[in-house]
């Protein structure tokens, strides 16, 4: 299995994770949100040509107050550069061997590439409820309280981990 850019003429369209929203995001919106707008850039996992899994990724900043408490000490009160991931799933064929934690590390590491690039505190996830527990694992903490999991379409839960964190975990590698 190889992690690589998504390029144009990948086939998206096979891809099925079993959340409808992340599967129209591959199919219809990653391609031309990264080679017509450049608003994000899209890293899939490959083997065969087929596509097992995807991550994406954006820069973007977040206020003091959009970092987990425990992470805010020392830091000013501008705008702090982080890199959003906007979206993690893997295909449903092949959920549970690792690819999930493969791009999540290769994310790790692009966000070194970042904070020694360009500057950058930590990388930021809308953790959809289902997958608070795998974040939480890789050492991701809640922003503010965790929301509530009992409505028809619970709100997702903003989950930060640092640099320091990523960095004293090997920085992704
Ligand atoms: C969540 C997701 C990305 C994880 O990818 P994956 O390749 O299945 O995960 P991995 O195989 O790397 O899992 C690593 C560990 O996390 C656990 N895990 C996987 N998904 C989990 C979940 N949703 N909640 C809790 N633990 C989970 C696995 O059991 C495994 O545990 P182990 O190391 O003790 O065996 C994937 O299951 C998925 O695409 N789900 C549907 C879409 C989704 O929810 N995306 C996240 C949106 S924010």
């Amino acid at each position: 299995m190889d992690i690589r850019a998504l390029q144009p003429q990948d086939d998206r369209a096979r891809f099925r994770s079993g959340d409808d929203d992340l599967d129209r995001f591959l199919h219809a919106f990653a391609a031309q949100n990264q080679f017509r707008h450049h608003i994000g850039v899209t890293y899939v996992a490959v083997h065969d040509e087929s596509i097992l899994g995807y991550a994406t990724v954006s820069p973007g900043h977040v206020e003091i107050d959009g970092l987990p408490t425990s992470q805010r000490k020392k830091l000013p009160r501008y705008p702090l550069p982080i890199l959003r991931l906007a979206r993690l799933a893997v295909d449903a064929s092949a959920q549970g061997q690792g690819i999930g934690t493969a791009l999540l590390r290769f994310v790790l590491m692009l966000t070194m590439r970042m904070t020694d690039d360009y500057g950058c505190v930590g990388v930021l996830v809308d953790a959809k409820p289902a997958a608070i527990e795998f974040y939480a694992r890789h050492g991701f903490v809640a922003v503010g309280a965790v929301a509530g999991q009992s409505d028809a379409r619970p709100a997702p839960t903003p989950m930060f981990l640092g640099i320091k964190a990523i960095v004293d975990a090997g920085g992704g590698r």
